[in-house]
C-alpha cells in the first residue's frame, strides 16, 4: 500500500432516529475547522461526515412513527441531516450513507475477509443490551433501577437482556496487539485521559464479542454474505464507513482502490467520549484482522451538558443548532464550542456565556478593530491603503507576535487543541487592539506633520488583519471572507481560502494602493429579544 498522502478527517455517523442537536454539530465543526486548517496548510485534505442507519433503534424508532426504516430514514437524511451541515458552514467532502449500495459492498467483502483470516466463529450470546448504545453490556457497568430492572449508566434507561445465537469475532486474541500498539503509539488516543481508560480497560480483559444479530430480533441492517439469519450488528457495519467511503474493497487498479490507498489510515477520528471505547478497541483489532493499518489519531471530546448530564434528545434537552445560528450566526456558533470548552473536556452550554463572548470577543475585540482599521482608511486616505513608512519598534513588535500567534496556533490545531489556538489569536488581536490605542491613529491625523505616521499605523493595522483573517478563516469563514474583501486582498492575493497559514505571519504582503471599504460591521450587535 502506497504512503498516505492525505489528510483524512472524520466525525462519527450519526444515528438517524432524531433530528441533529448541537452536541453532535459540536464534532462536526472540529471535524471542520481541522479540515480547512490543513487545506489552508496547502495539503490534500479529506473530510467524511454521515449518517448509521441501521439498528434496533432507527427500526423501532420508524415503527413507532409509522413508517418502514428506508423511507424514514431517507427524510430525515435530506431534510435534516444534510441540511445541518450548510447551517453550521460545514464543507465536508463527502457523505456516507449505510443505507448505500457502496457501503454494503465493503461490509461484505471486509466481514468476508475476516472469516477468510479464521476471527470469526459461531455462538450462542446471553447478556444485557442497551438499545440507546447499541451496546453489549456487562452487568458490571450497570446501574440499579425499580426492583429487578438494570439500568444503561449513559442512558438511565433499562437494558434489555438478550439470547440468541451470534457470530462472535475473536476480540480477546488481539489483547496483545493493541496493547503493543498503544504503547509503541503513544499519540494515538488523545487526550490522556482518553488513552488511559482504553489501556484499563483492554488490561481488564477483552472477550469475543457478537459482530452479527440474529433476524428473530434485528432485521434492520446488512445481512450476513454467508448466513441470512443473521445481520452485521449495527457497531460492525457503522465503524466501517471510514474505509466503505474512500473505496474499501474496490478493484485493484480502479480510481476508487487508487482512493483508497492515498487516503487511508486516516489521521484523526473525531468522537465523543461515549464512543471511545468503539474507536479505540473494537475498531483497531477489526483493522488488525482485515490486515489495515490503523489510524493515526482517535481523539475523544467531551460533552455538552445541560443542567450537568449530556444534552440529548431522548432527555430533551437538545438543542436544534439552528436556534443558536438564527441569531448569533454560524460563525459564533463555530468560534463559540471551540473557544469557551478545551477539547477533551465536558462544558456546560450557557447562552449567557455565549451572548459575553459574542459581545467581548468578537463584536468589540475583532469587529471592531475590522471596522476601525478600514473606516480610517476611508476617511483619511479615500479608501487606498496607504505605504507605509520607517517602522517603529512598537511596529516591529507587532510583527513578531503575528509570527509567534501563527506558531503557536498552528502547533495547537494540529495537536487538536483548538482553545488553545484561538485564545494565542485572541491575544493577538488584543495585542493589535492595545497599539491602537497606544497610537492614537485619530490624533495622528489632525497635524498633516504627521501624515507619514498615520500611513505607517494605518498599514499595520490593515496588514495585521491580514493575518488575523487567514488564522480566523477556518473557524469564522464568513467573517473572515468578507473582512478580506473590505481589505482589498482578493484582487493581489486571492481567495482567502487560498492563502497558507504560514503567509498569515509573511509581514507585508498586503499590497499598498489596495482598495479598502468599510461595510456593515462583521458581528452585528444583538438586538435583546426580550427589548
Ligand atoms: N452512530 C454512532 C456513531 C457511529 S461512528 C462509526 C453514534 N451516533 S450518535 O448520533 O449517537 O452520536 C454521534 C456523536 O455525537 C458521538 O460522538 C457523540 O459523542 C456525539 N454527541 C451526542 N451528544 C453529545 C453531546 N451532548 N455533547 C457532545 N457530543 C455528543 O454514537
Amino acid at each position: 500500500m502506497s504512503e498516505s498522502k492525505t489528510y483524512y478527517v472524520t466525525t462519527p455517523i450519526y444515528y438517524v432516529n432524531d433530528s441533529p442537536h448541537i452536541g453532535h454539530a459540536y464534532t462536526t465543526v472540529a471535524g471542520d475547522v481541522l479540515a480547512r486548517w490543513h487545506r489552508q496548510r496547502g495539503e490534500d485534505v479529506w473530510y467524511l461526515t454521515g449518517t448509521d442507519e441501521h439498528g434496533t433503534k432507527v427500526e423501532r424508532t420508524a415503527r413507532k412513527n409509522d413508517m418502514e426504516p428506508q423511507a424514514w430514514v431517507d427524510q430525515l437524511v435530506e431534510n435534516e441531516w444534510k441540511p445541518v451541515l450548510r447551517t453550521i458552514d460545514a464543507a465536508t467532502d463527502d457523505f456516507i450513507r449505510t443505507t448505500s449500495g457502496r457501503h454494503k459492498e465493503g461490509v461484505e467483502a471486509f466481514w468476508e475477509k475476516v472469516r477468510d483470516n479464521g476471527d470469526i466463529y459461531e455462538g450462542n450470546f446471553e447478556g444485557p443490551y442497551c438499545v440507546g448504545c447499541e451496546e453489549f453490556k456487562l452487568p458490571s457497568e450497570l446501574l440499579d433501577g425499580d426492583g429487578e430492572e438494570k439500568l444503561c449508566p449513559i442512558h438511565s434507561r433499562p437494558v434489555e437482556m438478550l439470547e440468541e445465537r451470534n457470530w462472535f469475532f475473536k476480540l480477546e486474541s488481539f489483547t496483545n496487539r493493541l496493547l503493543e500498539h498503544y504503547e509503541k503509539h503513544p499519540e494515538a488516543i488523545q487526550p490522556e485521559s482518553a488513552r488511559n481508560e482504553v489501556i484499563s480497560f483492554i488490561k481488564q480483559g477483552l472477550r469475543d464479542i457478537s459482530m452479527s444479530r440474529s433476524v428473530k430480533n434485528v432485521t434492520w441492517g446488512i445481512p450476513l454474505p454467508w448466513d441470512s439469519e443473521q445481520v452485521v450488528y449495527v457497531w460492525f457495519d457503522a465503524l466501517l464507513n471510514y474505509i466503505t467511503a474512500i473505496g474499501y474493497g474496490a478493484r485493484e487498479g480502479t480510481p476508487e482502490a487508487d482512493k483508497f490507498a492515498s487516503t487511508w489510515p486516516a489521521n484523526v477520528h473525531l468522537v465523543g467520549k461515549d464512543i471511545l471505547r468503539f474507536h479505540a478497541v473494537y475498531w483497531p483489532a477489526m483493522l488488525m484482522a482485515a490486515d489495515l493499518p490503523l489510524p493515526k489519531h482517535v481523539f475523544a471530546h467531551g460533552w455538552l451538558l445541560v443542567g450537568g448530564e449530556k444534552m440529548s434528545k431522548s432527555k430533551l434537552t437538545g438543542i436544534a443548532p439552528e436556534q443558536i445560528i438564527d441569531h448569533f450566526g454560524s460563525d459564533a456558533f463555530r468560534y463559540y464550542f471551540l473557544r469557551a470548552i478545551s477539547f477533551g473536556n465536558d462544558g456546560a452550554f450557557s447562552w449567557e456565556d455565549l451572548s459575553a463572548r459574542y459581545t467581548a470577543e468578537l463584536a468589540n475585540g475583532l469587529g471592531n478593530l475590522g471596522s476601525r482599521a478600514t473606516a480610517m482608511v476611508g476617511k483619511y486616505f479615500d479608501g487606498v491603503l496607504p505605504e507605509p513608512g520607517p517602522y517603529s519598534n512598537a511596529d516591529l513588535a507587532l510583527q513578531d507576535q503575528l509570527v509567534a500567534a501563527v506558531e503557536i496556533a498552528d502547533a495547537a490545531i494540529t495537536r487538536f487543541d483548538f482553545s488553545g489556538a484561538l485564545a494565542a489569536m485572541k491575544s493577538f488581536v488584543d495585542a493589535v487592539n492595545m497599539y491602537v490605542t497606544e497610537q492614537e491613529p485619530w490624533k495622528l491625523a489632525k497635524d498633516p506633520k504627521n501624515t507619514d505616521r498615520l500611513r505607517t499605523v494605518l498599514y499595520v493595522m490593515c496588514e495585521a488583519l491580514r493575518g488575523i483573517a487567514i488564522l480566523y478563516n477556518p473557524v469564522m469563514p464568513k467573517a473572515m471572507g468578507a473582512l478580506w474583501g473590505r481589505l482589498g486582498a482578493n484582487p493581489h492575493l486571492g481567495p482567502i481560502a487560498s492563502n497558507t497559514i504560514a503567509s498569515a505571519g509573511h509581514w507585508g504582503e498586503l499590497p499598498p494602493g489596495s482598495l479598502v471599504s468599510k461595510g456593515d460591521g462583521l458581528f452585528p450587535r444583538l438586538e435583546d429579544p426580550s427589548e
